[in-house]
């Protein structure tokens, strides 16, 4: 305490005593329609997770409306129409990140449909920029595969961040070591409880909000709320440009706090991602359990373009708040 002077103390005590958990955050960038095609880049490179897909380039995707935009929305879809020849790299699909990179930050993202279906593994999720990766970390928001209807949100971490099995949160601990080392590089991760967050359920549902805050004070959180869900905060609902992260907003839906794991050793300045892949380390690893179908799920994503019809993103916006 030697370091603050009388004045800084009496300050510290006003911001606790009006509550440590709320702070206010102003907009920094917004990104809705066009915006995609001007501050995010197409990555084209080979999965590194392994899927049976084959990201291409933006011209590609906007020449195979694999990529749409209006003043409204952007529209990320995957092959719909061509069987894929075994020898190919496989699927076609879109994986784009931000140009702009963020540190502590609320990202608030807004969706009316997140891929679905038997074989996909889409994620919505941010990485360090600097890396080499695991270093500086990476925050899975949304993720999940095959017919699953609950998110996973996760950290993958350099080793020595871990988490309490029980935690502030309304969701499920599934995994407790971040570290991408141990465990297949499962991560910690937190399965949600309330209804409608991810896959047929969410897109039945209308979609929803998805909030991620990342504060070096108070660690990690994410929060959904349906598209009906009357408890979303105004602020989220109709896209202000500042508001406080509160409690009124209730239990994030997964929380990874700095008790066992240094924020500021694991995590850096990072962009953001959308991606669908198929089947590879984890859609594929599941496909046995997932009620999918008898054969691979590689020569399921190859036989049955059909069969993604509803594997698409439909953005309405991602506001970066700091
Ligand atoms: C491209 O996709 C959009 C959004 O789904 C759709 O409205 C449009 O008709 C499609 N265009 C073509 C040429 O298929
Ligand atoms: C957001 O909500 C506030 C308060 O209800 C309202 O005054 C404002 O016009 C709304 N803004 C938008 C963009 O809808």
């Amino acid at each position: 305490m030697k370091l603050f002077s009388r004045h800084t103390v009496c300050v510290l005590g006003v911001v606790l005593t009006r509550g440590a958990l709320t702070q206010a955050y102003r907009i920094k960038d917004s990104y809705v329609g066009q915006d995609f095609y001007n501050s995010w880049t197409w990555e084209t490179f080979d999965d590194p997770t392994h899927g049976r897909v084959d990201y291409v380039d933006k011209w590609t995707s906007m020449n195979s409306n694999l990529s749409y935009a209006t003043d409204k929305k952007f529209i990320m879809r995957v092959d719909a129409t061509n069987i894929v020849s075994p020898s190919s790299r496989g699927r076609a699909s879109v994986r784009i990140i931000s140009d702009a990179v963020y540190s502590d930050s609320v990202t608030v993202l807004e969706l009316t449909h997140m891929p679905e279906g038997c074989g996909t593994w889409p994620a919505f999720w941010s990485l360090s920029a600097r890396g080499p990766w695991p270093k500086g970390g990476e925050i899975d928001i949304i993720e999940g595969v095959n017919k699953n209807i609950r998110n996973l949100a996760s950290l993958h971490t350099a080793p020595g961040c871990t988490m309490k099995p029980f935690r502030d949160q309304s969701g499920m601990t599934v995994s407790t070591d971040c570290d991408t080392s141990v465990n297949y590089n499962q991560g910690c991760g937190s399965s949600f409880i309330k209804p409608f967050s991810y896959g047929a359920a969410f897109n039945m549902a209308g979609g929803g909000w998805y909030v991620m805050e990342r504060s070096r004070n108070k660690g990690i959180s994410v929060w959904f709320w349906s598209r009906g869900d009357y408890s979303v905060p105004w602020a989220i609902r109709n896209g202000s440009t500042e508001f406080m992260v509160n409690p009124s907003w209730g239990l994030p839906d997964a929380h990874f706090s700095i008790e066992s794991c240094d924020y500021n050793s694991m995590f850096d300045a990072h962009r953001m991602v959308f991606d669908t892949t198929f089947c590879g380390d984890w859609a594929g690893a599941d496909w046995p359990n997932s009620e999918c179908g008898s054969g691979t799920c590689n020569d399921f994503v190859n036989n049955n373009p059909r069969a993604f019809k509803k594997t698409y993103w439909e953005i309405d916006s991602l506001r970066v708040y700091t």
